[in-house]
């Protein structure tokens, strides 16, 4: 299943994917031109989040290599990324990230476009809309249980929270754009404030 999370929260379910032409294998450099040209062909997160999905989908099926679940989460931490490309000042950054079973991130947004892949184990997103457009105070809007070959994409003032299954260590394939460090933000819930993330 797939899913799109917009700015205000509400989290549709997209319509099956519509795989376009793609060599086989897909390998990383071939989906990170591709990826470079629908940016400049669709910037918005509305345009461009759809086209992603299937690109994911097949990348990750032909370069079995994202798929090995060799990433051990930190034992202090919980959770370990590995930055698989990350060039300064260019709006792509891709990583794999893996979460100790029963993990729980703080609640956050981006502050920028991103598109997360289920390859190992489960993960909810615990989904929360902003109760006011300028307040900090967040309320729940919505669980979404994310298994093996799941997929959620969130516009930059989404906000979510991850809670790692106990089918753990997950592993999760990620995307996101260039975020804007003085727009991302981890809120609490119970105080209604929020902080820079
Ligand atoms: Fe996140």
């Amino acid at each position: 299943m797939d899913w799109l999370v917009d700015d205000a929260g509400i989290c549709q379910a997209l319509s099956p994917r519509k795989f376009p032409f793609l060599p086989s294998p897909y390998r990383l450099y071939h989906f990170l031109t591709d990826l470079d040209a629908l940016l400049e062909q669709s910037p918005h997160p509305q345009d461009l989040l759809p086209q992603l999905f299937p690109r994911v989908a097949h990348l990750l099926h032909t370069s079995p290599w994202l798929q090995w679940p060799d990433l051990t989460p930190d034992a202090d931490l919980g959770w370990a990324v590995q930055t698989l490309y990350d060039e300064p000042n260019y709006p792509i950054t891709v990583q794999r990230v893996a979460w100790a079973a029963n993990g729980r991130s703080p609640v956050h947004n981006h502050a920028t476009w991103g598109l997360v892949a289920q390859v190992v184990g489960t993960e909810v997103n615990h989904l929360w809309r902003r109760v006011a457009p300028d307040s900090d105070a967040v309320a729940p809007a919505g669980d979404y249980p994310l298994r093996a070959g799941d997929m959620i994409g969130f516009y930059p003032n989404a906000i979510h929270s991850i809670a790692a299954g106990d089918d753990a260590p997950t592993l999760t394939f990620n995307l996101y754009g260039l975020t804007d460090y003085q727009q991302r933000w981890q809120f609490d819930p119970s105080t209604g404030t929020a902080q820079l993330f």
